[in-house]
């Protein structure tokens, strides 16, 4: 805050450099955000990637319960939810982090081990809290071009690996764009990775993927003792975005790092239940992704009809060329019911990335697209 906007009487805080440089997340509208803005009923979301068909019943229940324990403080260690989980994974116990949201595991990852100077490097468009995680800790974020097939340059990313690098994100699939690097290619790409770097890669959408033999299993990083972190999260296919749970997969000694940096009581009480729950449901998640898949040829067929050319995703959304200003796009269709996500965030600014829900959601945007895009000049 500049000294002239500052409340008269009082001096401007002073706020950091490295913050003065952060912008605040630009988080997708809300439902009822745009329903009071427009004046109008009815809108769905397909903006944040969230499970249109909700939390397994089990996690429902499972809050229920706890919903009486909350005069208590959740478990600092997480402990039910760790030996569930590592159980499940075969992975150590004591390599699990658990966080607010995988967001808040990636905040542990840039505090604890970047150094002022030090360097990361990320693929570009993707998840834009890795850079923030950089500038925070005064640190260079090296955005590396994805190929023009949407997919992680890996050579490019190593190439621009330098002795200041101490973090490098790969976000498998990718958001955006929904596309994945496959085992081989990754491989090589750790393996020759220097073994200071830490290698971040952000599976948020693992489960959407998991079932495509090209989806690479990286477990086994883990478990070899490789310089890796894992992420996962339980907003996604878990349908527990609100509750804010995710973790971080990782070797025991990095995980100890993270866990002093951890706020002991990050992850609540009712998120810990549920998330067993939820995990425990594999019924519901393997619910979540038929009905992905289902959503996807819904939207693969209707974008090819429409002549628009979109990236084959893997994860629980679309990343689409309107071929015009994508903001217009996007307004046009809230009127029509429909809160998307612009490409101009991520440097695309005719895309559009729209959430797969149900086969009544999709068909509601798929239905307002065309007559959307033929108001609209197309771009140059
Ligand atoms: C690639 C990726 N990573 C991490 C996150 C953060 O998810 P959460 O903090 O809800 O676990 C998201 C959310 O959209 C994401 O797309």
């Amino acid at each position: 805050m500049s000294e002239e906007n500052s409340q008269v009487g009082y001096p401007a805080p002073n706020v950091t450099p490295n913050i003065t440089r952060l912008t605040p997340y630009r988080h997708g509208k809300s439902i009822q955000e745009v329903e009071r803005e427009l004046g109008i009923t009815g809108m769905i979301k397909l903006a944040s990637n969230e499970n249109s068909l909700g939390p397994s019943p089990l996690a429902i229940e499972a809050m229920q319960a706890y919903s009486g324990k909350m005069h208590l403080y959740p478990d600092a260690g997480t402990y039910d939810l760790q030996q569930f989980l590592a159980a499940k994974l075969n992975v150590d116990p004591e390599g699990l982090v658990f966080g607010n949201g995988s967001d808040d595991v990636i905040h542990l990852v840039g505090i604890t081990f970047l150094n002022e100077g030090d360097e990361v490097v990320q693929a570009h468009p993707s998840f834009v809290r890795y850079e923030a995680a950089a500038t925070l800790n005064n640190c260079a974020c090296h955005l590396v071009p994805l190929t023009s097939d949407w997919i992680h340059d890996l050579d490019a990313m190593l190439a621009a690996v330098n002795e200041k690098t101490r973090i490098v994100f790969i976000t498998n699939p990718n958001n955006p764009t929904g596309t994945i690097v496959g085992k081989q290619a990754l491989d090589a790409f750790l393996d020759a990775l220097p073994e200071r770097v830490i290698a971040v890669i952000d599976e948020a959408y693992h489960e959407y993927a998991a079932p495509d033999p090209d989806y690479p299993d990286c477990l086994p990083y883990v478990r070899e003792g490789k310089n890796v972190v894992l992420l996962r999260t339980f907003s996604k296919a878990f349908g527990l975005a609100g509750l804010r749970i995710g973790y971080g997969i990782t070797r025991p000694e990095i995980a100890s790092w993270l866990n002093r940096t951890r706020e002991p009581f990050n992850v609540n009480l009712m998120a810990q239940a549920a998330a067993i729950a939820a995990a425990a449901d594999t019924a519901h998640v393997e619910r979540t992704v038929a009905v992905n898949e289902a959503g996807k040829q819904q939207f693969y067929h209707a974008l090819a009809s429409f002549g628009l050319s979109y990236a084959p995703t893997y994860g629980n959304f679309i990343w689409f060329d309107t071929g015009r200003d994508s903001k217009q796009v996007y307004s046009k269709l809230l009127y029509a019911g429909v809160i998307t996500r612009t490409g101009d965030i991520f440097g695309a600014p005719t895309y559009l990335r729209v959430t797969i829900g149900t086969e009544a959601e999709n068909a509601k945007f798929l239905n307002a697209l065309p007559e959307v895009l033929a108001a609209i000049p197309t771009a140059e």
